[in-house]
C-alpha cells in the first residue's frame, strides 16, 4: 500500500481507518510509517494529513480499550511528537469531525486548515476524563485560555465556522480543502522556522485569573467529578514549561481513569448503547415510519410533535375543539419562532418544520399515519374511548401507541380490533428534549411492532429502552419505591430538606420533595385516594402527603407544599406547619424521632431503588439489570457519573448489602418483598 500521495511536493496521508478514522493501533503505526517516508524523501517539501468527509479523527478507537493494543507502540503520544518533531511542515486538513485524540493529532501539526462546517473538541470530560496526549496543553496556546478552558469543560465541539479567527486555524475554506492545505504546507516550508505549538508561551498571571475564575462558577454536580478540577489544574500547568505540563496532563489523566465517576461514566457509554437493542428472544422488522399522528396537543403531545418533526417526520395533530388544537400549535409555532429568534435556527428552518405539522379535528385524518401515538388525559375511559376511534380510523398495519404514565397497556389494547400493533411509548416531560422513551411490551404486541417503537426512538435521537408492562413501567416503578422510602424517613426523623439535600449532595438533580412540590402533590394525591380502596391497611403508609394537600399546600404552583414559595422561590426549609405535621405522623406511628445523617439518608434511598430493580428484574419488566441504570440517569436524574443504583450496588461490600437489603424489612413492615441480588450482582 502506498503510505502517501504526491501532490507536487507535499504528500498527502490519507487516515483510512472507516467510518471515522479511529486512531487504532494500526492507524498509529501507519502515520509514523507514512510521515518517516515523507521525510525521508528528498522530493518532498511538506506534508497534508487528511482524514474523510465524515471525520478527520473522533478520536481513539474504543473497541481497543482495555486490549494490549490499546497501549501497543507506537502509543498517540509518541506519535504526537513524531508529527511535531518532523522537520517538514505537517498541516491537518480537518473535514467533518476532530475529536479527542483526533483534535489532539491536529494540535501537534503545525498547521490546521478546516472546512467551515468541520466540527472539533475535546469530549473527554463527558468520561470523567481530561485530554490525555497534550489538548489541555496545546489547545489554550492556540486558542487562549478562556475559550480553552470552556472548550475542555463544556466537552462540546465547534464549528470550524465558530473558531475561524480563534487562532486554531490557518484557513478555514468553504472548498478544496486539501488544495488550501497543501498551499499552507508550501508556504510553511519555505519559512525560516516551522511553528510549534509547544514553543508558544502563554502569560502565567492570565492563565492563574481564568482557571481561578472558571474553579470558582463550577457548579455543585461538576465539583462531585473529580475531572473538572483535574482540567483546571492542567490548564493550570500551561504556565510551566512545555514538557512539564505535559507531564503534568499525563499524571491527572492516568489518576483519573481508574477513578470511580471515569468508570461509571464509561459503563453508561456502553450500557446506553446495549440497551437501545432488542435482545436476542425478540426478532421483528421495523416498519417505515414517516408520518406519525399524535392525539391530545397537551404538553405532551406538543412535545411528541416537536421531536417527531425534529427528526424530520411529519406530524398530524388530533385535539378534541378548536380552543385546544389552536393552543397546542401555538406552543409549536412559538418553539419553533423562539429558536428562530433566538438564532439558534435559520427562519427558513422554523418555516419547513411548521410545514410538516398538520393540525386537525378530524379522526380520518388518523389514516394519514404510519403511527399514532395517544397523549390524552391520564384516564382509562378516555383512553379506552380515543382507541376505539383510532381502531375506526387508522390504516392496517399502523403501529397504535400510548404516552400512558402508569396504565395497564393490556386495558387499553382490549379495546381494539388489533392488540398486536399497540404498545406503550412512554416518552418524558419535556419530551423534545428528555432522551428517555420507556417502549412497553404488551402481552400481545408483536415483534415488529416493538422493533418499531425501539427504531422510532432512534430516529427521535432518543434511548429507547425496552419495559414490560407493569405499573410504572421501569422508571415510575423505581421512583416510586425511593420517594415512598423518602417519606419513611420523614416520620423517621429527617426533614424534607435533609433528605433534598443529602440527595442533591451526591448529584442528583433535585431532591424528591422539591420534586414532588414541582410537579404537583395533587397528582400523587388523586392516585393514593383512588388506591385507598384497594390499600392494606396494615401497610406503612405515610400520610404526610395527603395533609399537606388537605391544608392547600399543593406544591410550587399553590405556592406551598413540602416548602413554601415566594416569588417562584424555594424556601431553605420547611415551614412550622410542615414540621407540625411530620411530627404528627412521626408520634402516629411511635417514633422517636432521631436525624439522620446525609450518608445514612443516601444509603437508605439507594437501597430501596436497588431492592426494586431486583424485583423488576424477577419479574421481567426490565430486560437487563443496566437497563434499569439507564432509565434512572436519563429519566429521573440519577448522577451519571454514580452509573446508577445498579452500578452502585456492585460497588459496595456484597456481605453488608444483603444485610441492609434485609434490614429493609423493618422499616418497610408489613408486605415487604425482598429482592434477589444476585440477579443484579451476577
Ligand atoms: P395535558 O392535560 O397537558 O394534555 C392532554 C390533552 O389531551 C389536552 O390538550 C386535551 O384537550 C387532550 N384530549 C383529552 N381528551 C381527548 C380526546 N378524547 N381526543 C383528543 N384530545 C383529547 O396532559 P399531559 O401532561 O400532556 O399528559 C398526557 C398523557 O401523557 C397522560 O397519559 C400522562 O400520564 C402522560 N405523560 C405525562 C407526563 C408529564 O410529565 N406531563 C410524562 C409522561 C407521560
Amino acid at each position: 500500500m502506498t503510505l502517501f500521495q504526491r501532490q507536487h511536493a507535499i504528500a498527502v496521508i490519507t487516515l483510512d481507518h472507516p467510518p471515522v478514522n479511529s486512531l487504532s493501533h494500526a492507524l498509529r503505526q501507519r502515520i509514523v510509517e507514512a510521515v518517516a517516508a515523507a521525510q525521508a524523501d528528498a522530493q518532498i517539501k511538506g506534508i497534508v494529513l487528511v482524514g474523510n468527509d465524515k471525520a478527520f479523527s473522533a478520536g481513539a478507537d474504543v473497541t481497543e480499550m482495555g486490549t494490549p493494543k490499546q497501549l501497543a507502540l507506537p502509543i498517540l503520544p509518541e506519535v504526537l511528537a513524531r508529527l511535531e518533531s518532523c522537520s517538514k511542515p505537517v498541516v491537518a486538513a480537518i473535514a467533518g469531525v476532530a475529536l479527542g485524540g483526533g483534535l489532539e493529532v491536529a494540535l501537534s501539526c503545525h498547521a490546521r486548515v478546516a472546512l467551515e462546517g468541520a466540527r472539533v473538541g475535546l469530549p473527554e470530560i463527558s468520561l470523567g476524563l481530561i485530554p490525555g496526549s497534550g489538548g489541555t496543553q496545546r489547545l489554550p496556546r492556540l486558542v487562549g485560555v478562556a475559550t480553552g478552558l470552556d472548550m475542555i469543560l463544556s466537552g462540546q465541539p465547534r464549528s470550524a465556522r465558530q473558531l475561524a479567527d480563534s487562532g486554531l486555524f490557518e484557513r478555514v475554506v468553504a472548498v478544496d480543502l486539501v488544495d488550501a492545505a497543501c498551499a499552507v504546507a508550501l508556504q510553511l516550508a519555505d519559512a525560516a522556522a516551522l511553528p510549534r505549538t509547544r514553543d508558544r508561551a502563554l502569560d502565567a498571571d492570565l492563565v492563574r485569573s481564568h482557571v481561578e475564575a472558571a474553579r470558582a462558577k463550577l457548579n455543585a454536580r461538576q465539583r462531585l467529578q473529580p475531572a473538572y478540577a483535574a482540567v483546571l489544574d492542567a490548564v493550570a500547568a500551561t504556565a510551566l514549561p512545555f514538557d512539564q505540563g505535559l507531564a503534568k496532563e499525563r499524571e491527572l489523566f492516568l489518576g483519573l481513569v481508574p477513578s470511580r465517576q471515569a468508570r461509571a461514566l464509561r459503563y453508561q457509554f456502553k450500557v446506553e448503547r446495549e440497551a437501545v437493542k432488542l435482545p436476542a428472544s425478540i426478532q421483528g422488522q421495523s416498519r417505515p415510519v414517516r408520518t406519525i399522528a399524535v392525539i391530545g396537543a397537551g404538553t405532551m403531545g406538543t412535545g411528541i410533535a416537536i421531536s417527531a418533526i425534529d427528526a424530520g417526520l411529519r406530524v398530524v395533530l388530533l385535539e378534541q375543539d378548536a380552543a385546544a388544537l389552536e393552543r397546542g400549535r401555538q406552543r409549536v409555532a412559538d418553539h419553533y419562532n423562539g429558536r428562530a429568534d433566538a438564532g439558534k435556527i435559520k427562519h427558513a428552518v422554523a418555516e419547513a418544520s411548521l410545514a410538516r405539522l398538520q393540525p386537525t379535528l378530524e379522526w380520518s385524518d388518523l389514516a394519514l399515519a404510519d403511527l399514532v401515538i395517544e397523549a390524552v388525559f391520564e384516564d382509562l375511559a378516555v383512553k379506552q374511548e380515543v382507541f376505539r376511534k383510532v381502531d375506526a380510523h387508522a390504516r392496517p398495519g399502523a403501529v397504535l401507541a400510548t404516552n400512558t404514565s402508569y396504565l395497564d397497556i393490556d386495558a387499553v389494547a382490549a379495546v381494539v380490533s388489533r392488540p398486536q400493533d399497540l404498545l406503550g411509548l412512554h416518552f418524558f416531560s419535556p419530551a423534545n428534549v428528555m432522551k428517555l422513551l420507556e417502549v412497553v411490551r404488551g402481552a400481545q404486541t408483536s415483534a415488529d411492532v416493538l422493533a418499531t417503537g425501539m427504531e422510532l426512538g432512534r430516529t427521535l435521537k432518543k434511548l429507547p429502552v425496552l419495559c414490560g408492562n407493569a405499573f410504572g413501567f421501569i422508571g415510575n416503578r423505581i421512583y416510586n419505591a425511593y420517594r415512598r422510602h423518602c417519606e419513611f424517613m420523614l416520620e423517621d426523623g429527617a426533614w424534607p430538606e435533609d433528605v433534598d439535600r443529602a440527595l442533591t449532595g451526591m448529584g442528583f438533580a433535585m431532591g424528591p420533595f422539591a420534586v414532588a412540590d414541582l410537579s404537583g402533590l395533587d397528582i400523587a394525591w388523586r392516585m393514593r385516594k383512588a388506591q385507598a380502596a384497594t390499600r392494606d391497611p396494615r401497610e406503612r403508609y405515610v400520610a404526610i402527603l395527603d395533609q399537606l394537600c388537605e391544608q392547600g399546600r399543593l406544591g410550587r404552583k399553590a405556592g406551598a407544599g413540602y416548602y413554601s414559595y415566594t416569588d417562584g422561590k424555594q424556601s431553605a426549609a420547611s415551614d412550622e406547619t410542615v414540621r407540625a405535621i411530620i411530627e404528627q405522623a412521626s408520634a402516629a406511628r411511635g417514633i422517636v424521632r432521631q436525624p439522620l445523617t446525609p450518608e445514612q439518608i443516601q444509603r437508605r434511598a439507594l437501597l430501596a431503588m436497588v431492592n426494586e430493580a431486583a424485583l423488576l428484574l424477577a419479574e421481567g419488566v426490565a430486560q437487563r439489570a443496566s437497563d434499569i441504570d439507564v432509565v434512572l440517569v436519563q429519566g429521573y436524574g440519577f448522577p451519571r457519573w454514580e452509573g446508577g443504583p445498579v452500578f452502585w450496588a456492585q460497588q459496595q461490600d456484597r456481605a453488608q448489602l444483603e444485610q441492609d437489603i434485609k434490614g429493609l424489612a423493618t422499616v418497610v413492615g408489613h408486605g415487604f418483598r425482598q429482592g434477589d441480588l444476585a440477579l443484579l450482582l451476577g
